[in-house]
């Protein structure tokens, strides 16, 4: 006690001393004064000791089965090089294919040309092109609802939504598969988060329950769900919502050019476009581009665009890639059949690679989840693939739950039935090859 007394007098003598030398000249006594005090106070733990247990990338680069980074040296679509080589992409979310639509390059180009590289500001300030509006214009008329709002990317949307519209004393409940982005946007708001199994309707209406009276509630769910592929059960959603007073933000990231009439998305596909508050879209899919919008109400835009900080103090979408989201929504209005033609390559999918017995999950929509459980025998079937010639997405957790690893096929609408066929024959023989190593049946 006597000496915590006494390191503290002396700590704050020092401290006296220091703030009497306002003179330069007496620096030398000042800096003196600083170094005796360092002596005095314990040091912290340093901020980059967590590197030490960082070693799950090194350990895969050695076992050569570390799957991120691949370099692209060619357009995203159905075939690319990569690494020097022919692969076939299907590890692509660029559902529609549009990434390479002549119509779309050209929209991006003449945007350069006429608005240059950059906006070099927030919509809300000097960031506001005309192109902007155009597309929030024609978002709204296209996804039937009164207003659209967009953002930068994706993850900025749901960031900018939940934390603007979900405050201190609010709930915001979400299906424990949600996107990473619609956890962070809980996070940054200031109300109370509530997960509930996947799928479980059971926990969302028991998680309604818990939510106070006094409290506004947001029901939060992704339209189709990233890495299984399946669908959310937004009929049930509706009802609960209704019945406890809960508005309700469906994530179309992977909907959108998908499903529902003409690719309007999950809402659209049940017959419930009315029922729901909210749709965040992303253009990195289907629209070939980059940037993510909300399609609301007035009033919700307008609250959203006045009080999100993600949407206020971010630069706005940069011209080409406004232009290139602007030309991919309008080449699907007159495309209404690609989303057919999309689901009818996944369908196609799905059967051969039933045929070769390669273990899916089932669902109806272009993500064709492999089923490889275990983590390292996860990589190494895609690394094998990956030299074979086919690109698909290892995901392991925390994106799926512990031992549930899987290898995320999706599809493009240019796909071919050949490039399946093709990939199906190399994806068995390289599946029957690793268990053939691993002592695996069946
Ligand atoms: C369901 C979902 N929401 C949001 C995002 C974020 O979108 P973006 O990549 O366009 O920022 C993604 C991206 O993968 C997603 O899958």
């Amino acid at each position: 006690m006597l000496c915590c007394v006494l390191f503290l007098h002396l700590f704050i003598f020092c401290q006296e001393q220091k703030e009497r030398i306002i003179d330069n000249s007496f620096q030398f006594q000042y800096n003196s004064i600083t170094l005796f005090q360092t002596f005095l106070v314990r040091q912290m733990i340093d901020l980059f000791n967590k590197f030490k247990d960082f070693t799950k990338p090194d350990e895969y680069r050695n076992k050569g089965i570390y799957p991120y980074f691949h370099c692209l040296e060619s357009k995203q679509a159905k075939e690319v090089v990569m690494e020097g080589k022919r692969r076939i992409m299907l590890g692509s979310n660029n559902y529609l294919g549009l990434t390479t639509c002549d119509e779309v390059i050209s929209a991006a180009r003449e945007a350069l040309n006429k608005y240059g590289t950059g906006c070099s500001g927030s919509r809300f300030m000097n960031g506001s092109l005309d192109l902007h509006i155009t597309l929030e214009n024609e978002l709204a008329k296209f996804l039937h609802k009164e207003a659209a709002l967009t953002f930068t990317t994706g993850f900025s949307t749901n960031l900018g939504i939940i934390s603007s519209l979900v405050g201190r004393n609010d709930y915001a409940i979400c299906d424990r598969e949600n996107h990473a982005s619609i956890y962070d946007g809980c996070k940054l708001s200031y109300g109370n988060m509530m997960r509930y199994h996947h799928s479980d309707m059971d926990g969302l209406e028991s998680a309604l329950r818990r939510v106070p009276e006094s409290a506004g509630c947001l029901i939060i769910t992704d339209g189709i769900f990233s890495m299984r592929g399946d669908i959310c059960k937004l009929p049930d959603i509706v009802d609960l919502a209704k019945k406890y007073g809960a508005r309700i933000l469906v994530d179309d990231a992977h909907s959108l050019g998908v499903i529902g009439e003409g690719g309007r998305g999950t809402a659209s596909y049940f017959g419930l476009e009315d029922e729901v508050d909210m749709i965040m879209c992303t253009f990195s899919k289907s629209l070939a581009s980059l940037g993510g919008c909300l399609a609301s109400s007035a009033a919700v835009a307008d609250y959203v665009k006045h009080t999100s900080r993600p949407f206020m103090f971010s630069a706005s979408l940069p011209p080409a890639n406004a232009a290139s989201a602007l030309a991919a929504l309008r080449h699907l209005e007159n495309h209404p059949d690609l989303p057919d033609t999309l689901m009818s390559i996944s369908n196609y999918t799905r059967e051969t690679f039933k045929k070769h017995g390669i273990n899916i999950l089932e669902a109806n929509t272009p993500i064709v989840p492999i089923y490889t459980k275990d983590a390292e025998y996860t990589l190494e079937l895609a690394r094998n693939l990956f030299d074979a010639g086919v690109y698909v997405n290892p995901v392991l957790p925390p994106a799926t739950p512990e031992g549930e690893c899987l290898l995320r096929v999706s599809l493009m609408a240019t796909v071919t039935e050949d490039l399946v066929d093709e990939a199906a024959g190399i994806i068995e023989s390289e599946i029957k090859k690793l268990n053939e190593k691993y002592n695996i049946q069946g």
